[in-house]
């Protein structure tokens, strides 16, 4: 079986995009074993990663599968894979719908002025920082302040959060799954979950608590397993959004002059940012149900699949000069938040905060650029998230 580190050797490759290419060229379903040595189909082009995504023979609910080697406690397990990305059918309609009037672009649209805020005084703490860093002073706080304040979760632990859920990120598909930092996390959530019972308020964790109590809509292992997957989905992607797209536009002032020039064109800089270098490389690992065909090949029974959003949004079949970032891309019909039913719950929510984000990066530094252009780009370790470790600039105020 074949490991990543394998063929980005067998192609000559450095980076994911020339070994996505060779794939969707030459393999495009290829056997491929994780750095844990669990075996999966990895899926690459772009029709054949929607057609999986909305084929409900690949099942969401994996079991132990991706972290069978671990020696995670059944419960543990339980309280962070119970939530709604892991089940299907009517356990994910109950599960989604609980929190979906929260996230509908209506709702979202009214935090407008409160993410302003909070992006405004982000801006003032990197200006007058002394080592300015996009992914530090401003990727990563704002989107763990905001959803840190939807679901009602004290501000103060945010740090902790942060290292809980970059162990975690790192750790999946590896053969050191960190059963510590899991069992961590988990206990905090139900700490978090019995002080909110105590002291309820007006945010979403006091709201799901109710629906848990007083209409049983769903067990105290899916209460836990939402605010994990709320926590993670939440602020973990976003931070890559903001941090991809600060970084295109601090290293191509071309484009960063003509939106300032013209902000109206945010949004559409925001569907090409998502396109180009994806915060979610890929779906969540499904398995097949039955055995089925995709891509001219056969996938049995029980076998895992890994659909690559990061592959699927650079397909030349889709996008014309697909290695080309153009900010009024139309269509672009990006597939970075999924497809299907469990397409991005958060969708707005990370639109809104990252076309806030860019907006005032461009007013407010109009000559931001790095610190060090030379330097290579410093990326995540893990497969779970495309976004960069740090991002040092000058602001040059
Ligand atoms: C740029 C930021 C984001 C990206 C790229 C992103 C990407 C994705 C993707 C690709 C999926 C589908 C995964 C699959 O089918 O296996 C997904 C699902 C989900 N996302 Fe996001 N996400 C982002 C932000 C957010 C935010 C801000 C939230 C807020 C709470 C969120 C909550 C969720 C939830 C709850 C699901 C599961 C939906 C379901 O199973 O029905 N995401 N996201």
């Amino acid at each position: 079986m074949t490991t990543f580190a394998e063929l980005y050797a067998t192609y000559g490759v450095a980076t994911p995009h020339e070994l996505f290419d060779k794939l969707r060229e030459d393999r495009p379903l290829e056997q491929v074993s994780l750095p844990n040595g669990v075996p999966l189909w990895l899926v690459t082009r772009y029709a054949d990663c929607r057609q999986a995504l909305g084929d409900a023979r690949l099942s969401n609910r994996i079991g132990t599968r991706i972290v069978a080697q671990s020696e995670l406690p059944a419960e543990i397990r339980a309280s962070m894979g119970t939530h709604m990305l892991r089940v299907d059918g009517n356990d994910h309609t109950r599960l989604r719908r609980l929190v979906s009037s929260v996230f509908t672009a209506r709702r979202i649209e009214k935090l407008r002025p409160m993410i302003e805020v909070m992006t405004s005084d982000l801006m003032d703490a990197m200006a007058a920082a002394a080592e300015p860093d996009l992914i530090h002073h401003l990727a990563f706080p704002l989107p763990m302040q905001v959803i840190c304040e939807l679901l009602g979760v004290p501000l103060a632990d945010r740090e902790r959060f942060r290292n809980w859920s970059n162990a975690y990120l790192a750790g999946v598909g590896t053969p050191n799954f960190p059963v510590q930092v899991v069992t961590e996390f988990v206990h905090y959530l139900r700490e978090l979950v019995a002080d909110k019972r105590q002291h309820p308020d007006d945010k979403l964790l006091s709201a799901m608590i109710s629906a848990r109590d007083n209409d049983d809509r769903l067990s105290e292992t899916e209460l836990t397993s939402m605010c994990f997957l709320l926590i993670i989905a939440g602020y973990e992607t976003t931070v890559n959004l903001i941090g991809n797209g600060g970084q295109l536009l601090t290293t191509n002032p071309d484009l960063a002059a003509r939106l300032r020039q013209d902000p109206e064109a945010i949004p559409a800089a925001t569907e090409e940012f998502l396109r180009y270098e994806s915060p979610v490389p890929g779906a969540s690992f499904r398995v097949a149900t039955e055995t089925l065909e995709l891509a001219g090949r056969t996938i049995n029974e029980g076998e895992l699949v890994l659909i690559s959003l990061l592959s699927a949004n650079r397909d030349g079949d889709v996008f014309d000069d697909p290695h080309e970032l153009r900010i009024d891309r139309n269509p672009n019909p990006q597939m970075a938040f999924g497809y299907g039913m469990h397409y991005c719950l958060g969708a707005p929510l990370a639109r809104l905060e990252a076309q806030i984000a860019f907006r005032q990066l461009l007013e407010r530094f109009p000559k931001i650029e790095r610190v060090d252009p030379e330097a290579e780009l410093n990326w995540r370790p893990g497969i779970v998230m495309r976004g960069l470790t740090e991002f040092p600039v000058r602001l040059n105020q």
